[in-house]
């Protein structure tokens, strides 16, 4: 992984640490890991707050994304994290793998991205049951489109907050938002 994406999944595995009470969290399911880009920087950040979770690290692992789990499982072993974070293989849209409220916390990254309107309405109803009740979810999608730019209207400050929000080669940085959450933060 190049250092930029590596900083970016710190960063956002530092949001949801800011973001998420942990406290009544012991079992957290992440949906569509894939090769643990987040899920490592993830796991380290969370450790540092509680001892006693484990992390289920869900992925059908297939088609473009083959393999993916093995690369994950091999991030584990030399992170020596096989005690906090058990991989899956499995298909968010029938999750037989899984128990009914068996979760505390549910995240994902760019996952709800990958699937049709008719899959994407499964992994929720999905979601909904694996969560005990009083669960938490948050999902995330990077978004091209900062959040200055699509939610104020245009106004003389805008071009300030635009340039604060573009980096010197104009490119408009990539900001994380959440589909549950309203918020919408800028990773760069
Ligand atoms: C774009 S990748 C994102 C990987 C990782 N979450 C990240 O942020 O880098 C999408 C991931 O979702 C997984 N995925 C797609 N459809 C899925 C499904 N129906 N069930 C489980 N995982 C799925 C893919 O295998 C892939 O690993």
């Amino acid at each position: 992984m190049s250092g930029c994406l590596e900083i970016m999944y710190e960063r956002l595995a530092a949001f949801l640490l800011e973001n998420l009470v942990f406290d009544d969290v012991s079992v957290i399911l992440e949906a569509g890991c894939g090769g643990g880009q987040l899920t490592i920087p993830f796991v380290k950040g969370v450790s540092k707050i509680k001892k006693n979770f484990k992390v289920i690290a869900f992925d059908i692992s297939a088609g473009p994304y083959e393999g993916d789990l093995e690369i994950l499982n091999e991030r584990i072993r030399k992170e020596r994290l096989e005690a906090l974070v058990f991989s899956v293989k499995g298909d968010v849209r029938d999750m037989k793998e899984m128990a009914c409220e068996s979760v505390d916390l549910i995240i994902s990254n760019e996952l709800l991205c990958d699937l049709d309107k008719k899959g994407l309405g499964k992994a929720i109803q999905e979601f909904y049951r694996i969560l005990r009740r009083g669960g938490m979810m948050a999902h995330g999608e990077l978004n091209p489109i900062p959040e200055n730019a699509r939610a104020l209207k245009p106004s003389r400050s805008d071009k300030n907050k635009q340039a604060a929000i573009e980096n010197s080669a104009g490119i408009p940085c990539i900001t994380w938002a959440s589909l549950i959450w309203s918020k919408v933060i800028s990773l760069t």
